[in-house]
């Protein structure tokens, strides 16, 4: 059986997958039973070099000449973006090719439009790239845990996030220089805005939280923070008290209601994401049968995405996609998200304040008041004149509690530069 590809994307992704194909030829061949003939592939600036050999004719600049060719079964979409992105899975659906793109922001904003276009035309979509690269989070939350109701699901699924928040540790240095340096090693795109301010990860999120909920989660009920306050301060002083910080990707399902949140998390050491450094990817998961399981690995990059896309490209062709976007029928019911001014955890702050008699008291009668218990408090005088640091960590309080006792402090004057407020995890109550 010869089955005939059409890529829309020549880049990191693109060249991995056209790399994995031309390296598993025979083991396709010879164990499974195909052949993939790669018929076009559609690239922005055909004069680029490519680092792949490719016949003649192959690649061409326009992504509908693959959504349109009648020789092509599957459509595999690897260019990003949203609006052409989008054209081109719904033109390659309609035209009855079957699809796998590595698209989350694609995925988190037009899931519902691409899947019922998908069932409509009799095809399907295969999108196990699109979170956590090569780690096969999609199937296994589809598939292997499909027994089970899914009750938390807490990921670092941003490995350029990781892999900073790691340096900035271990070597001791500030957010702005290693993001420099991680934009220069290939870790940070030109623009990081989507990564660093955890955009990327609500992406991933939308789709990990639609699939464990039966819902199409809407992004815009997604809280979200980037990691752009944390200076290297807070990772020592964070780390002294026995945590390491991570961004984290936060689903809680209840009956109450989805809590859909990406921030920073203060994780305790003993929590097996805590020493997930790196680049790399981890998920936690909490099934009501099996309890506890992690996943991690490589989270991005050329090969672990290209395992993820091809795996989907043979699923397809051995007939064993999963035809919807969910893993159970999608619910009726309207979905109630849990604002984050209801959410309860504890939170660790550090105060830069003017060094005056009676400052840290007032700052405990004002959390007092606002019913924000402290769990510790530690103060330094700082090198600079008349100039003090006040961290404190709390027991558990509402964000409404808490963020309004900040903003008294703010403007009662006894903060010199804007708090740093951390979320910290206890136990497994994130
Ligand atoms: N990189 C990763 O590690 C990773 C991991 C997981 C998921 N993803 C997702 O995979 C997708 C691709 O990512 P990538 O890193 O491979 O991107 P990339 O390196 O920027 O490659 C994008 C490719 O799309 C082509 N392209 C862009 N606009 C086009 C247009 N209008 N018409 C035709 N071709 C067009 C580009 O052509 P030229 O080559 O001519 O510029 C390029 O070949 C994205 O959705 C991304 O979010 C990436």
């Amino acid at each position: 059986m010869k089955i005939r590809l059409g890529l829309i994307g020549l880049g990191t992704v693109g060249t991995g997958v056209v790399k994995a194909i031309q390296r598993q030829k025979s083991f396709f061949k010879k164990s499974l039973g195909f052949e993939i003939e790669i018929v076009k592939i559609a690239v922005k600036n055909t004069r680029k070099k490519r680092d792949v050999k490719l016949p003649k004719g192959v690649i061409v600049n326009d992504p509908m000449l693959v959504c349109n060719d009648p020789n092509i079964d599957i459509v595999v979409e690897l260019m990003g973006g949203e609006t052409v992105a989008k054209k081109v899975v719904l033109q390659s659906l309609k035209q009855g090719k079957k699809v796998v793109t590595a698209n989350k922001a694609l995925l988190a904003n037009h899931a519902k439009e691409c899947f019922e276009t998908a069932g409509k035309n009799d095809s399907c979509i295969g999108f196990e790239a699109s979170c956590a690269g090569g780690i096969p989070l999609i199937k296994c939350l589809r598939d292997g845990l499909i027994a089970n109701e899914i009750i938390h699901l807490y990921g670092i699924l941003n490995g350029t996030c990781n892999f900073i928040l790691t340096q900035m540790l271990e070597r001791d240095m500030d957010f702005p220089v290693i993001l420099k340096e991680a934009q220069e090693m290939g870790y940070a795109e030109a623009d990081p805005t989507f990564d660093i301010e955890g955009i990327d990860t609500a992406h991933k999120l939308t789709i990990l939280a639609s699939i464990a909920y039966g819902v199409y989660v809407d992004f815009r009920n997604i809280y979200i923070e980037g990691i752009t306050k944390i200076s290297i301060r807070d990772l020592q002083a964070l780390d002294e008290l026995g945590y390491n910080v991570k961004l984290l990707a936060l689903g809680n399902f209840s009956k109450k209601g989805l809590d859909l949140r990406v921030h920073p998390v203060a994780i305790p050491k003993d929590h097996p994401l805590s020493p997930v450094s790196g680049a790399y990817n981890a998920v936690h998961i909490r099934g009501d049968i099996v309890e506890d399981i992690m996943l991690s690995g490589p989270g991005a990059g050329m090969d672990p995405t290209a395992s993820a896309v091809v795996g989907d490209i043979v699923d397809i062709i051995l007939g064993k996609i999963n035809e919807s976007f969910h893993r159970t029928s999608p619910k009726q019911t309207k979905v109630n998200y849990i604002p984050i001014d209801e959410i309860k955890c504890s939170f660790y702050t550090r105060l830069v304040v003017k060094d005056h008699p009676g400052v840290l008291a007032s700052i405990s009668s004002v959390l007092a008041k606002n019913k924000v218990s402290i769990l510790a408090i530690h103060q330094q005088k700082l090198s600079t004149k008349n100039q003090a640091e006040i961290i404190i960590t709390t027991h558990k309080a509402t964000n409404k509690d808490f963020y309004k006792a900040i903003n008294v402090i703010k403007k009662a004057g006894y903060t010199v530069t804007e708090p740093i407020c951390i979320r910290c995890a206890q136990k497994d109550s994130f």
